[in-house]
């Protein structure tokens, strides 16, 4: 596989600014291959994908840690092997037309990215206790395929995660998420050598925008729908938005 990513530079953030959630997750199953084709089809340049474990340590695209609400499957993506979950539908949940759509793997999800020269967010997403082996997995199927660290961002909710991150793969750009940034964020940048806060919409005000930028760090904001409200984030200087509809925000801001 060719890494048509190669060339990019590392200082052209603008691949970020509008980033596919979960995929073109507006009109495709979330976190499946059909919703990051659909992405890249659209234009998009950067997609955003959670990852987990499987019950045998395989690192899956999946955002709940219960199948439920997006497969025919019940009970805990970890209490499944590989196999068991690569038979399941996650596609039929969001219309027929995606009936048989699978789970994909990391390492799926990575080559068809890369196939799509597009840029990627993964969110380590660990299952319960898992988020040690969850990043160090996730990292070493990426470190099979992804050379350019201009176009990938890992970010995580979890502390454990980002250290591991950090500590395994220093040359990947890490964000930490969180829906309210908590007080003692600058520590935790500088502890765990992070680059971005991701946060929720509503919480990235100007001030916010301002510390961030002023300590030397970006700040992206989901999940932003509305072009109107993206706007208004571009207007007070945030540096991207997660979207699950990117057609809408390409027509508004170009991609
Ligand atoms: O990474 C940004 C966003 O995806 C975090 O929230 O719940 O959609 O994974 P969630
Ligand atoms: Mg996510």
């Amino acid at each position: 596989m060719t890494n048509q990513n190669a060339a990019a530079s590392p200082n052209d953030w603008s691949r970020f600014r509008i980033i596919a959630h979960r995929g073109a997750s507006a009109v495709a199953p979330e976190n499946t291959l059909a919703a990051i084709a659909r992405a890249a089809d659209l234009g998009a340049r950067s997609v955003e994908l959670d990852v987990m474990l499987s019950s045998d340590g395989v690192p899956v695209i999946i955002h709940d840690t219960d199948l439920a609400r997006t497969t025919n499957g019940t009970g805990p993506v970890a209490a499944q092997s590989f196999d068991a979950l690569t038979r399941l539908d996650a596609g039929s949940w969001f219309g027929e037309a995606f009936a048989g759509e699978g789970i994909p793997s990391l390492a799926d999800a990575v080559a068809l990215i890369l196939s799509r020269n597009m840029a990627l967010n993964l969110e380590i997403k660990p299952s319960p206790g898992e988020d040690r082996a969850t990043a160090s997995r996730a990292i070493a199927v990426l470190a099979e395929a992804w050379s350019d660290p201009a176009t990938l961002v890992l970010s995580s909710a979890s502390i454990e995660a980002l250290a591991v991150a950090r500590d395994a793969a220093p040359q990947w750009r890490r964000g930490l998420i969180a829906d309210i940034p908590p007080p003692d964020w600058r520590d935790l940048f500088a502890d765990l050598g992070c680059a971005n806060l991701h946060c929720e919409a509503s919480t990235a005000t100007p001030s916010l925008i301002e510390e961030v930028h002023a300590a030397g760090y970006r700040l992206l904001a989901y999940t932003v729908n509305r072009p109107a409200v993206a706007a208004t984030l571009f207007k007070y200087g945030a540096d991207g938005i997660f979207t699950d509809d990117p057609a809408a925000m390409i027509a508004a801001f170009g991609a």
